[in-house]
């Protein structure tokens, strides 16, 4: 698993587009394990949810007796049958995961010895009372820390009996514990639900040939289970719609924004969040693919405020990304009956209200609803300093508010939470936002003439520029005039911020002479002691950013012309029309400057090829051309031959 960092600072963007893939649903994954723990022979699961979270689970189930073995980039397989698994002498783990904890105390109620499930700081303050009833109705006797049974929980496993149960709170987590303890009960066990939360369990055990059956009951359902063998199931675990949630929410709010995620799971107990989405005003779409995932879509839109009820959403997994959108929309949207969030990881009810008002928002807790007073479409929110509290969601969601916070960045801190559900979101996130505009005209119109000192960029570029009848820039002269003016102004070349501050509010004009804020320092520009400062200038990556988008600048103002440097063709202009490397031996390079000795320009040219900000490299499109011992008229006919 990559190593998510603890602080991160995410930067506003303008543009979230393209496509990704989210890790495999936790829900399945979780369960797809358990399953094959239990299935009599070999299972194999493919595209398993590269979480921690996940991963707790699996190394529990190795530690009751399943054979669980990972190949990198193959199927996870699982040799497990019911009669392998007994209590072991070591604690499970079940790290931040409560998934991990609630399913697996419903599995080991029905194998005989005493089971330990211990959890991290943030698992171990939440209740485990709502499982301990029904298994200790079953037969199991749970133990947990005070009133609400916090972890460590301790289970005293055995002969259970089947029961039926009505869930006060409907939860999935509880259900799937009683279901997956009734699977090793005698008799039938019935679960009544008053909402219809994520029916994974349910459909997962009728794929693996447990004898259940699934009605509609009022508002909810009623599940009836015969105890029973599994049998093994290969299985290809659909994307998470949860995590998708992120980059959908990010897409709806950025000012271009269009983005699809491939392959993800779309039952409707998990996406409830789009429909939401939709009747806020957003450009959302879902289209089914096969075996019951499919892809999602969203761009940029404008939102307006609804009542969201906790049913349409029944995790609540996506509230807190939710909230985000909220604060950006017109009028005030209510979360209601959203209690629940008060024992996820943190205390998500809170922490969303802190989040929304962090980043600029304003939002409530009312009783057990969570109100949300929209900015407006027209409103910004503002960057921030976000701490997680160790919470995942919390964490991806400040992101998201980061991302369509307008120019400036914040900081999310504890953001390595993040790894427990998806290990890849930065990379992701880099992705999705690493923009490249479409080409402008202008930048296809321009010939780029890269090369070291002494290559004959200058006189190629100004003899072309000149039978092409269009203007050339010298970049080179542009780095040298702020290392001139540094100079003179008495600034120490490697003072970053001073030299910056020439780079970005100096008017700088590179023509027959080159003038920086009305001063002609031409005849300053090839002195040995701008030669010299010039390479400490020119690694300045912000020096290089000021000076970059002048150049870029200079060429849409002309539509196009010839532009020689060290970095045009790979980083300026990417999609210049033509791009020409030229080089030169060593010793002709040296001779050629005859203005700078053979020494300084072999170590101005180590510096430049060697520096971390745009080094001197060969673009990979570009046309390499040794100038050694050639005429000029000839290199010229060279060049204008290849356009
Ligand atoms: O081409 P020249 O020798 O005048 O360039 C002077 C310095 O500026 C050279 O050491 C590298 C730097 N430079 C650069 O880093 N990027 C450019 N596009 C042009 C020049």
């Amino acid at each position: 698993m990559s190593a998510v960092p603890g602080v991160v600072t995410v930067e506003g963007v303008r543009h979230v587009s393209g496509s990704v893939h989210t890790p495999g649903d936790k829900s399945v994954s979780h369960r797809s394990l358990i399953l094959g723990a239990l299935a009599e022979g070999r299972s194999h699961i493919e595209g398993l949810s590269d979480g921690a979270d996940v991963a707790h689970t699996l190394r529990a189930l190795r530690s009751l007796g399943a054979a669980i073995t990972v190949a990198e980039g193959g199927p996870v397989v699982i040799d497990g049958g019911r009669s392998l698994l007994r209590a072991g002498t070591s604690d499970l783990d079940c790290g931040n995961s409560g998934t991990s904890m609630r399913l697996l105390a419903g599995l080991v109620a029905s194998i005989p010895g005493r089971h330990r499930l211990v959890g991290d700081d943030s698992l171990s303050v939440r209740p485990m009372d709502r499982i301990a009833g029904p298994l200790g109705a079953m037969g199991a006797t749970l133990r947990g820390r005070g009133a609400t049974l916090c972890p460590p929980l301790e289970i005293e496993g055995g002969a259970l009996q089947g029961i039926e149960w009505t869930l006060p709170v409907a939860s999935a987590q509880v259900k799937s514990a009683i279901l997956l303890a009734g699977l090793g009960a005698s008799g039938e066990t019935v679960v009544h639900e008053p909402e219809p939360t994520r029916p994974h369990t349910e459909e997962m055990l009728a794929e693996a040939g447990a004898a259940i059956e699934v009605r509609p009951e009022g508002g909810g359902r009623v599940i009836r289970l015969r105890p029973g063998a599994l049998r093994p199931v290969d299985r290809l675990v659909p994307g998470d719609p949860s995590q998708a949630a992120f980059w959908i929410v990010a897409a709806v709010l950025a000012e271009h924004g269009d983005v699809t995620v491939e392959d993800v799971y779309i039952g409707e107990q998990r996406t409830g969040y789009i429909g939401v989405l939709a009747r806020m005003g957003a450009d959302v779409a879902l289209e089914a693919g096969s075996g019951g995932s499919g892809r999602l879509r969203a761009r940029s839109s404008a939102l307006h405020a609804t009542i969201v009820e906790a049913r349409e959403i029944p995790s609540l997994d996506e509230v807190p990304v939710l909230a985000v959108a909220a604060a950006l929309a017109e009028g005030t949207t209510i979360f209601r009956d959203a209690g629940e969030l008060r024992v996820k990881e943190s205390d998500r009810m809170r922490a969303t209200v802190e989040l929304v008002e962090a980043f600029g928002g304003r939002a409530e807790e009312l009783g057990d609803d969570l109100a949300v007073h929209g900015l407006g479409p027209r409103g910004h929110l503002h960057h921030a300093a976000f701490a997680t509290a160790g919470d995942h969601r919390m964490a991806m969601a400040a992101a998201v508010a980061a991302l369509v916070a307008g120019p400036g960045q914040s900081t999310i801190e504890g953001f390595s939470t993040v790894a427990t559900s998806y290990p890849g979101f930065l990379a992701d996130l880099a992705r999705l936002t690493a923009h490249r505009p479409a080409p402008l005209a202008a930048e296809r119109a321009v010939v780029a003439i890269d090369g070291p000192a002494g290559a004959g960029k200058s006189t190629v570029a100004g003899a072309v520029a000149e039978r092409l009848g269009v203007e050339r820039l010298d970049t080179g002269a542009m780095y040298r005039a702020v290392a001139a003016t540094a100079l003179s102004r008495g600034i120490d070349p490697a003072d970053h911020d001073a030299v910056v501050a020439i780079a970005e509010g100096a008017t700088i004009g590179v023509g027959p002479h080159v003038l920086v804020d009305g001063d002609d320092v031409t005849a300053l520009l090839r002195t040995p002691d701008v030669g010299r400062a010039v390479s400490v200038v020119a690694a300045n990556p912000d020096v290089r950013r000021h000076l970059v988008e002048r150049q870029r600048r200079w060429v849409r103002e002309r539509g196009g012309g010839v532009v020689e440097g060290r970095d045009i063709g790979t980083v300026v202009f990417p999609e210049a029309r033509l791009k020409v490397y030229l080089t030169a031996s060593p010793e002709e390079r040296a001779r050629r400057r005859d203005d700078e000795s053979a020494a300084g320009v072999a170590r101005r040219d180590h510096i430049d090829s060697t520096r971390a900000a745009s080094p001197l490299v060969v673009a990979e499109d570009a046309r390499q051309l040794d100038t050694t011992g050639r005429s000029v008229e000839d290199v010229v006919e060279e060049v204008l031959s290849w356009l």
